[in-house]
């Protein structure tokens, strides 16, 4: 693979390293549209997977490592960030978040802009806004249908949106909510074909470019006219994370306009199709539990926030919504005893790691409890939102909306499955859904 070499020799390693059954592109197409089963198939140690185009987020154009071993999964996340890189593994969805977010930026950009961000993320700011994140979850939940079986993820794109507009942007106008509501799906429902397009300039003049190219410029005026408007009503006027990056100020640097609307566009990108797929998966398994689903609905009436999340966190390990989480390297690596080259890339699986039976026995079992207690899995080996320095900045805000929307779904509702089994897991651009959008029944509670 490259420059990437599987040690030989009585080292005994050898054996713990597997390689994809089909090698090279097509592999990678492979993994890219069948990564659910594949993870299946491919647990074990560490998994070189090689690929020859840059084909996908995360995934390296020279080669790419999986691991998901603890002590590899430790490596990765503990990486310095002047040499590991997660900033180039996520360049293919410049266009989408803009080259000033976090999420493409690499070293002191980097560590600058988290600086700037991570007020609006901590735990008293999350307390502001978590009665209006309660009234919108309450608010959502009162609108779902009743009796007939719909597709839980429609609705929780919704409200995921909603949530990020009023919290985060702390968007009030109707009308520029419902502007936004029609915007932000059609630049993140992409193809792979018109997001790798939307590098090539040449391309840009041609219709499905030049729509998206205008819906963006629309979106970013959108975003300038609410920091004007917010910077307007002055400091302590509202409370928001835009009103928070206002006031962020870090030994006299702030944040300048241009670089709000990159972070505003990076919070709303990474921050709604994700959560909205880990609550669809949640009612899904729910819907298909009623043993684990009356035990929540208890400690829901009860207020046992910490069973709720336990929920919310066991099914994040089963049903983890990003497959990987990837660095690329800028020097050569070794780990694992696997020789990574300067320019590949390493990937800590997710899907596989979730799965290990040493962390957690019987790991196909949903069981929440695995979260209470005094020993809950280290962060090598439950991580959905990634780790060390660029681990999610919206993780907490992510488990608070769950459990909310969670509490409000089971007081409200007794959740049943349609006569059809589990949905399989499919690819969607970047996040792994439910096949036919998380299809449930909710009937009102009478009690
Ligand atoms: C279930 C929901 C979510 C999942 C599974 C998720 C997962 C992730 C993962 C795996 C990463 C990469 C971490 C790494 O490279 O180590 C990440 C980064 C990020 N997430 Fe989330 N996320 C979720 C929700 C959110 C929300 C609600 C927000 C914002 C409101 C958000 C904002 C971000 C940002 C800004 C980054 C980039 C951090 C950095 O580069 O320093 N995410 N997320």
């Amino acid at each position: 693979m490259g420059g990437m070499a599987v040690p030989s020799g009585p080292t005994g390693r050898k054996s713990s390293v597997k390689r994809l059954p089909i090698p090279g592109s097509a592999g990678t197409m492979l993994f890219l549209w069948h990564r659910p089963w594949l993870n299946r198939r491919l647990r074990g140690d560490t998994v070189p997977l090689r690929t020859r185009n840059r084909n996908g987020p995360g995934l390296s154009s020279r080669g790419t490592l999986i691991v998901n071993g603890p002590d590899h999964v430790k490596q990765v996340f503990a990486g310095s960030p002047d040499t590991w890189h997660a900033g180039e593994c996520y360049e293919i969805i410049t266009p989408l978040v803009s080259e000033l977010s976090m999420l493409v930026q690499d070293r002191q950009e980097h560590a600058r802009s988290r600086k700037l961000v991570t007020p609006a993320f901590t735990s008293a700011a999350l307390r502001s806004y978590e009665p209006m994140i309660g009234t919108l979850a309450e608010d959502e939940v009162r609108q779902w249908p009743t009796g007939r079986t719909f597709r839980v993820q429609d609705r929780m794109q919704r409200v995921t949106l909603e949530i990020i507009l009023r919290v985060v942007f702390g968007v009030t106008d109707p009308a520029r909510l419902t502007r936004l509501h029609a915007l932000v799906p059609a630049l993140t429902d992409v193809s792979p074909v018109v997001l790798m397009g939307l590098h090539r300039r040449s391309l840009r003049p041609l219709p499905p470019w030049r729509t998206w190219l205008a819906s963006r410029r629309e979106f970013v005026a959108v975003l300038r006219a609410q920091i004007a408007e917010h910077r307007q009503a002055g400091p302590g006027a509202r409370s928001d994370v835009l009103s928070r990056l206002l006031k962020a100020e870090v030994d006299g640097d702030r944040l300048s306009d241009d670089e709000l609307v990159g972070q505003l566009m990076t919070l709303v990108m990474a921050g709604y199709e994700t959560t909205a797929t880990a609550m669809t998966w949640l009612v899904h398994d729910l819907a298909r539990m009623p043993d684990v689903q009356d035990r929540a609905r208890r400690a829901a009436s009860e207020g046992d926030t910490a069973y709720l999340d336990a929920v919310v966190k066991e099914c994040m390990r089963i049903h983890p919504v990003l497959a990987l989480v990837s660095r690329g390297l800028s020097e050569e690596a070794e780990i694992g005893g696997v020789r990574v080259a300067a320019g590949e890339s390493v990937a800590a699986s997710v899907s596989l790691a979730h799965f290990n039976p040493a962390h957690f026995p019987e790991p196909d079992r949903f069981r929440p409890e695995r979260f209470l207690g005094d020993a809950p899995p280290p962060a090598t080996a439950w991580f959905p939102f990634g780790g060390g320095v660029r681990r999610c900045i919206g993780a907490a805000f992510s488990l608070l909306e769950s459990r909310l929307l969670l509490r409000w779904i089971l007081l409200t509702f007794e959740l049943t499955a349609p006569t059809t089994g589990p949905e399989r897991a499919k690819a969607r651009t970047v996040v792994t859904a439910p096949h036919r959008g998380g299809r449930v029944i909710a009937t009102p509670r009478t009690s």
